[in-house]
């Protein structure tokens, strides 16, 4: 197998503004002084801070991504955001799919894929999240559920461009909930989706593709998730915002 950099993802969510932003980002540079090798570290603000982001991001080892886009450059398309604009202000990653997308405002599996399809044509790197609900884990579907959302949102995504994909397991009954999924339950579903992937692709690109889970990471249970052959890193909600804690979730993830 081979190594992959861990990436540890912060998704502020409907948190901070400008001036929060920039405080965090600073204590943030202050903590992240320890060697990060093998880790990359991207923080995902609100879009109204992304400029103030890029400022404050710039010349030191955070990455930049937003929460969510439009499958459009430009046109009449109110209130929505393009791969265009968070490119002109620093961005390089964009979180699609997310279970708040999907379950507040009614993001689909087929929306999600056009999304993706059109990240990898801006030259951005998509954080394609998926997961199942409690009701469905309880009933056992859990890796039926993580199949259809995984060859949904890949759906027409080549095997030279999957690799490019970050997928991000997020079980919804682990977000926000402080219940994360035990390491084992996070491994065996990492598990899975490498190998649908290897199915759908190549081994060889399956186990290029970073695979990270959410839910609930906190400091004291980052390593032991962080550390499961298949967990890549980690997308941080309540965590991140935070430098301390934030950061504390980083170094669990250098090796
Ligand atoms: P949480 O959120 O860490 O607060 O559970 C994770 C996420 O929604 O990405």
């Amino acid at each position: 197998m081979s190594v992959r950099t861990k990436v540890i993802a912060g998704n502020w969510k409907l948190n901070k503004d400008v001036h929060q932003t920039e405080e965090l980002l600073t204590g943030l540079k202050i903590s992240l002084t320890f060697d990060l090798k093998g880790v990359r570290v991207i923080v995902c603000p609100p879009f109204t801070s992304l400029e103030t982001a890029n400022r404050c991001t710039k010349g030191s080892v955070m990455s930049l991504g937003a929460q969510n886009m439009y499958h459009e450059d430009e046109g009449a398309f109110t209130g929505e955001i393009s791969p265009k604009m968070l490119k002109s202000v620093g961005c390089e990653y964009v979180i699609l799919g997310h279970s708040e997308r999907r379950q507040i405002f009614g993001e689909t599996d087929e929306l999600i894929n056009k999304k993706v399809k059109k990240a990898i044509a801006s030259g951005l790197v998509p954080i394609v999240c998926v997961g199942e609900t409690l009701d469905q884990r309880e009933k056992n579907v859990t890796s039926q559920i993580v199949t259809t959302q995984v060859r949904g949102v890949l759906k027409d995504i080549s095997a030279e461009q999957v690799q490019k994909i970050i997928v991000a397991y997020e079980p919804v009954w682990a977000i926000g909930t402080g219940r994360n999924a035990t390491p084992q339950q996070a491994e065996e579903v990492h598990l899975l989706i490498r190998t649908l992937l290897a199915e759908l692709y190549t081994p060889a690109a399956a186990g290029d593709v970073i695979i990270q889970y959410g839910g609930s990471v906190k400091p004291d249970n980052a390593a032991e998730l962080l550390w499961q052959p298949n967990v890549d890193g980690a997308l941080v909600g309540g965590a991140c915002l935070k430098a301390d804690s934030f950061s504390a979730i980083i170094k669990a993830a250098v090796r």
